[in-house]
């Protein structure tokens, strides 16, 4: 059987490479992004324009309905119970008081929730969206503390929490391993990411470091951290004749509504789901217990239901970013030439999920080295599993290496700008692949200038203000681009000149119905009050998530391959007496409400034109862009240059940032307003990361000690000086739009420009997040 399988495995991965290396060498013109988009020279469209949110007057007027929002008739409410042990057998559950409770419809524990069949935990197949892939209320197995136990369902909301906490479980406790140093002993494992080894090796590194001029070598960790979207993971939902129809905080609609059907045993389309404002997701709003529950409560009691996470029910059963050690090795020439990055470490994931952190994911394109050796291995614990969060991998990996380049740099004694800017690559230093565009001297150049970086005192600790030494710090920021698989649109022209666009895509604040509707408004030369831009529904085309920084790159390529199609049935139905008749498919443009020849916009004729000749209302076409071959054919990243200001108290340790600058190499940025917003937000949640957020992990008994917002700290607007934002706005000509993704890279870079600016003002160096006062006295 497993030899089956292998076999299988080892021919899918060599026809992947087989793929891949053909794809490689293909010429530009046969790889999607090869010619590029002609929405990139439009420089007077709405693309490019500060424009305000279209949903912004529904939000603030409070007319934006969120998931736990949705009025349905006759709704329960529920609460979650929560396993106090690790791993074990829940022996008993006595439920008589809280079914005796006032207001109590339900109390569901495995003895009588409905049969289900577990829940395909994410990336086991494409659509597959669950945190992990354990069975939900099924056995009396307890596999992490906090698992929920049992769900109770009340005619208020208090009704059910107090009912909840009536319940009485008996447990059997059995060994857990929840301590990561005791793991670590007992040896760790290759991990993977994506079904691909985290390792790579350019030559002999540690060789080449043995024998390198200057050399840093030092031990790097970050904590576990949760997830804590303002907008609590909700649902309200409700079997409806043979439909679950369901209202969720989602940022994977598509592969939401599948992976249910798969639990439920039941069609896809029967699964409903629909998700039209997200109050923040960052890696968190996708399938976990809390759904599962709500539906099958909702079916053994024959009601609506509403589930609403408390703030410790978000730690309970959301996962979260893992906890990470990491060494980073440098070993350079006279000249601060590289010769040598060693970046290894071990992370912690589950037996049950497929997410470790994959921390060295920034180190594999940042810098041109002689050597290379990149590594992350994993240890399994009993806990909640781990997930995507903002920038997995970037965030923390980009701490340790970025730290690393700061110690280099003063080990040197060479400006930290100008030893990154010697080591910038001329072409991915692992794949070997050309960039399919990289800016970042540019980047770090205009921002050194906007933050007056050379007013810097190299000399750590030389500079004070009273109690305080100030410094300042800079780091490299980086994010991939991507574009998943699962694109696809659906849109109406009708013969008033409106146009609509149906996807199954996500707005959980970032403006993307803004910025798509600027879009399609250009790409089809109408107004943008003529677009309706459809989103937040699983009926609608697409498999594509609101995750990878991707969104706008698979709705960019959907759209330009609908107008494509639009333009190929427009051109059918012109007919031989219109001024475009005869032209073929290439030689025609969408442009001003119409079809114009590519090279002569005088032969034009509106879209209003033609469907009145051909007597038609409306035309629907749907269609589906090229898969995403372009990252296969150029090394595709985004890039930041990140400046930090700190003040670090003499007395106290206390640490104050000042000023925050991130200059980004993003290619074209869609709307300045709200593209500033996204690049605002990473930071202020890399500020978190570098100063404050820690998940408290007993790790005796694998509990989280901090589930709430009193006790694991984020930021909050005394903690978050002024941050500038600014960007290079050139176009990435193999790209949608000539855009790449923005939603991740302001948390890369982050920290380490907050430990380098800390080093700089006290001259400690913390290597250990977050960098707490203590860690400076
Ligand atoms: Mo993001 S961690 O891909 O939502």
């Amino acid at each position: 059987m497993s030899i089956i399988k292998d076999a299988k495995q080892l021919a899918q991965g060599l026809v992947q490479g087989a793929v891949a290396k053909a794809v490689a060498l293909a010429p530009d013109s046969w790889v999607p992004g090869g010619e590029p988009d002609p929405l990139i020279r439009m420089r007077h469209g709405h693309v490019g324009k500060p424009v305000s949110r279209i949903d912004g007057p529904q939000k603030v007027a409070g007319k934006a309905t969120f998931a736990a929002e949705f009025p349905m008739e006759g709704l329960a409410y529920a609460a979650i119970a929560h396993s106090t042990i690790a791993k074990g057998r829940l022996v008993a559950v006595a439920t008589e008081a809280a079914e005796a409770a006032p207001g109590v419809v339900l109390v569901m524990t495995h003895h009588n929730a409905p049969r289900l069949k577990p829940p395909p935990v994410f990336m086991s197949s494409q659509k597959a969206a669950a945190g992990d892939d354990l069975p939900v209320l099924q056995d009396d197995r307890i596999h992490w503390n906090g698992q929920p136990v049992a769900v109770v369902l009340a005619e208020t909301q208090e009704q059910a929490d107090h009912a909840k906490s009536l319940l009485r479980f008996s447990y059997e406790a059995e060994p857990s391993v929840t301590d990561f140093a005791e793991a670590e002993a007992r040896g760790t494992a290759q991990s993977e990411f994506q079904g691909e080894a985290l390792h790579d090796a350019v030559g002999d590194a540690e060789e080449a470091l043995a024998g390198a001029r200057f050399k840093i070598d030092a031990d790097y960790s970050s904590p576990r951290h949760n997830h804590n979207p303002i907008e609590l993971h909700a649902v309200t939902l409700a079997w409806q004749g043979d439909v679950l129809r369901i209202h969720d905080a989602q940022q994977v609609l598509a592969h939401a509504a599948w992976t249910l059907a798969q639990v439920f045993d039941m069609p896809e389309d029967k699964v409903v789901v629909t998700s039209p404002f997200v109050g923040g997701g960052f890696g968190s709003k996708t399938l976990w217990q809390h759904q599962i529950l709500a539906a099958a409560a909702a079916k053994l009691a024959g009601r609506p239901v509403r589930l609403v996470l408390s703030r410790e029910g978000v730690y309970r059963v959301v996962g979260g970013r893992s906890q990470t050690e990491q060494r980073v090795a440098l070993g350079a020439d006279a000249e601060g030439r590289l010769e040598a990055i060693i970046h290894t470490g071990v992370t912690v994931k589950t037996a049950h999920n497929a997410m470790p952190e994959p921390f060295i994911l920034p180190t594999r394109s940042a810098y041109a080295a002689k050597t290379l050796l990149l590594d992350v291995q994993e240890v399994e614990l009993d806990m909640l599993s781990n997930t995507f969060m903002r920038a997995p991998g970037e965030a923390v990996g980009t701490f340790a290496l970025e730290s690393a380049m700061d110690e280099l740099a003063h080990e040197i004694g060479l400006d930290p700008i100008e030893l990154r800017i010697r080591n910038e690559p001329e072409k991915d230093p692992i794949s070997g692949l050309p960039f399919s565009s990289r800016n970042i001297v540019e980047a770090w150049r205009a921002g050194a200038e906007r933050f007056g970086w050379s007013r810097r005192n190299p000399v750590p600790g030389a500079v004070r203000d009273g109690e305080w030494l100030v410094g300042m710090g800079c780091a490299t920021a980086t994010y991939p681009y991507y574009r998943m698989p699962g694109g696809a649109a659906r849109l109406t022209l009708t013969q008033d000149g409106n146009v609509s666009v149906d996807l199954a895509v996500h707005e959980m604040g970032m403006g993307t119905s803004t910025v798509h509707t600027q879009v399609l408004a250009d790409r089809l030369g109408v107004p943008m009050e003529n677009v309706a831009f459809n989103y937040g529904d699983s009926r609608l085309p697409g498999v594509i998530m609101a995750g990878g920084s991707q969104q706008t790159a698979a709705i960019g390529a959907s759209l330009i391959a609908v107008c494509d199609k639009l333009v190929g049935e427009l051109l059918a139905l012109a007919g031989n007496d219109s001024p475009i008749a005869g032209l073929a498919a290439d030689a025609v443009v969408a442009r001003d409400g119409g079809l114009a020849k590519r090279d002569d916009p005088q032969r034009h004729e509106t879209f209003a034109s033609i469907l009145q000749r051909a007597q038609r209302q409306s035309v629907v076409v749907e269609a589906t862009p090229a898969s995403p071959l372009e990252t296969m054919h150029w090394s595709m990243h985004s890039h930041g240059a990140m400046f930090c200001e700190a003040r670090v108290n003499a007395v106290t340790g206390e640490i104050r940032i000042a000023r925050f600058l991130g200059s980004f190499d993003c290619g074209r940025i869609l709307n300045p307003k709200t593209a500033a917003s996204q690049f605002r937000g990473g930071i202020i949640m890399g500020l978190g990361l570098a100063l404050m957020e820690e998940t408290q992990f007993d790790e005796r008994n694998g509990r989280v000690m901090n589930p709430n917002l009193s006790d694991y700290h984020v930021p909050v607007h005394l903690d978050v000086p002024v941050i500038e934002v600014m960007w290079t706005d050139i176009p990435d000509p193999h790209t949608p739009m000539g855009a790449r993704g923005i939603g991740e890279i302001g948390i890369t870079g982050t920290g380490a420009a907050v430990a380098n600016a800390v080093f700089n003002a006290s001259g400690r160096r913390v290597r250990d997040l977050p960098i707490t006062l203590d860690k400076l006295l």
